[in-house]
């Protein structure tokens, strides 16, 4: 007969166990402190809950409080082991409890099961990457406004097809990127919003037949509501990463395409910027060779979480309702590409902080067919019905007089254009979110602070 081990939950066949424990013994070392809240909530609101004698005494839940304190500690320490006996990271807790307090350890499971466990320890652990991520976002925003102001007047040709189209400026080109960002943040505040609400109590899927508060559980954690329906609050473990997921490739797919512009902008050929040296890589048989590599990593990366985005869909878009083991799945591209993208936030942040402008050879790109379509707009000016500026111009193209292009982009004085930018409007926004976003760290740190009766944050 193959060998067997014995777990709490029952003697698993040797093969069958590593399957189906897969890589939650490593992955969910990323959820212990998640876990160690949530378990010390919901230990709270067990010993308030109507049954005579309590679950727990105060000192009783006092003593759980600083074994899960505790153990968060030696978590960081690297003191904190998830056995495959454990299976996941719930039943590691679970059994350091119970070797710490006996039968303490051994009430903590009442009333919840590793599937609202487990849910709300990604909401937990998303709630505090996103803001994390928000900052880091909020950060490349604010260095790309910074850019643009202080660049706002250097000339820079517009491209559509990547050919030249008009004269345009470094300042219109790095405050577009701003904007997208603030437009991506936008999507990840919404995700954030829906990921803030507490499944806990939920249990199986089903509910428990005691008099369990969800809304103190809920409100100790600091979400801003339970999720209603216990159902649903299953059910949606997994769309809500599907959601989250979504909302981190619009911002890889902005962080993609400013880095498919800066290897363009930074090719000899182009050298219309240089990368700080210290942030490319060399070649192993090159030696001249400075490249790119973060750049390109970023582009490829940005395939990866929107394929980790389709994958967290894909495994729920065909799960029936309740539990069902598929969401462990979802947890590996979950977890590694909100990492990918908060790296991929921080390090963009570094090259664009390092990067070079040349004017001189931004200036130099300037062919004097780049002005064809502001003096079509020119002679509209004096009166000629566009459609006849256009074909005059167009005939005449090799007689086009070269502009100066700094004369051009302060004619375009009209809201957005290269003269008329309103980096205060960014910088006001970005402000705005930061303070938003600090205010809600800070609440959620003091939340979990009073909550374990320690600065655990
Ligand atoms: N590791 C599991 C997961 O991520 C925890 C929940 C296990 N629940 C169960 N009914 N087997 O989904």
């Amino acid at each position: 007969m193959a060998s067997q081990h014995k777990t709490t939950v029952g003697t698993i066949q040797n093969e069958v166990l590593a399957f189906t424990a897969g890589k939650d013994v490593e992955l969910d070392y990323a959820l212990i402190e998640a876990d160690c809240i949530g378990s010390a909530a919901h230990a709270t609101m067990l010993a308030e809950m109507p049954l005579t004698p309590p679950l727990f005494t105060d000192s009783e839940l006092a003593q759980i409080k600083k074994a899960l304190a505790d153990l968060i500690l030696a978590a960081r320490n690297g003191q904190f082991v998830i056995t495959i006996e454990d299976q996941d990271v719930h039943l590691a807790v679970e059994r350091t409890l119970t070797e710490a307090l006996g039968d303490l350890g051994k009430r903590i499971h009442t009333a919840r099961s590793r599937n609202d466990q487990v849910a709300v320890d990604l909401r937990l652990y998303a709630k505090s990457q996103l803001l994390d991520a928000q900052t880091e976002l909020l950060a490349l925003a604010s260095s790309l406004v910074d850019f643009a102001a202080q660049h706002q007047h250097v000339p820079m040709i517009g491209r559509t097809h990547m050919q030249p189209g008009m004269p345009s400026s470094v300042g219109l080109w790095a405050s577009a990127y701003a904007e997208a960002l603030l437009d991506d943040h936008s999507i990840v505040q919404n995700a954030a919003q829906l990921n803030d609400r507490s499944p806990l109590g939920s249990a199986a899927s089903y509910g428990v037949p005691l008099p369990i508060d969800r809304e103190k559980t809920s409100d100790l954690l600091g979400f801003t509501a339970p999720i209603h329906n216990v159902l649903h609050a299953n059910n949606a473990r997994g769309k809500n990463e599907s959601i989250i997921l979504f909302a981190a490739s619009q911002v890889m797919m902005t962080l993609s395409r400013l880095a498919q512009d800066l290897m363009l902008f930074t090719m000899p050929e182009f050298a219309y910027f240089t990368l700080p040296s210290e942030y490319c890589t060399g070649s192993s048989i090159m030696p001249q060779k400075k490249n790119p590599d973060v750049l390109e990593l970023i582009r490829a990366k940005s395939s990866r979480v929107m394929a980790d985005a389709i994958a967290v869909y894909d495994i729920c878009r065909a799960a029936p309702s309740g539990y069902n083991r598929d969401l462990q799945e979802a947890k590996e591209p979950f977890l590694r590409s909100i990492d990918t993208t908060r790296a991929s936030l921080r390090i963009m942040k570094l090259m664009l902080d390092g990067l070079t402008v040349h004017q001189d050879r931004l200036l130099a790109a300037f062919s004097p067919d780049v002005f064809a379509t502001d003096r079509a707009l020119e002679l509209v000016g004096q009166g000629m019905p566009f459609r006849d500026a256009y074909h005059h111009v167009k005939e005449h193209l090799d007689e086009l007089q070269q502009m100066d292009p700094a004369t051009a982009i302060a004619a375009k004085t009209h809201l957005g254009g290269t003269a008329g930018l309103n980096f205060d409007l960014y910088r006001n926004s970005i402000a705005e979110h930061q303070t938003a976003i600090a205010a809600q760290h800070q609440a959620f740190k003091a939340k979990v602070n009073a909550l374990m009766g320690r600065d655990i944050y």
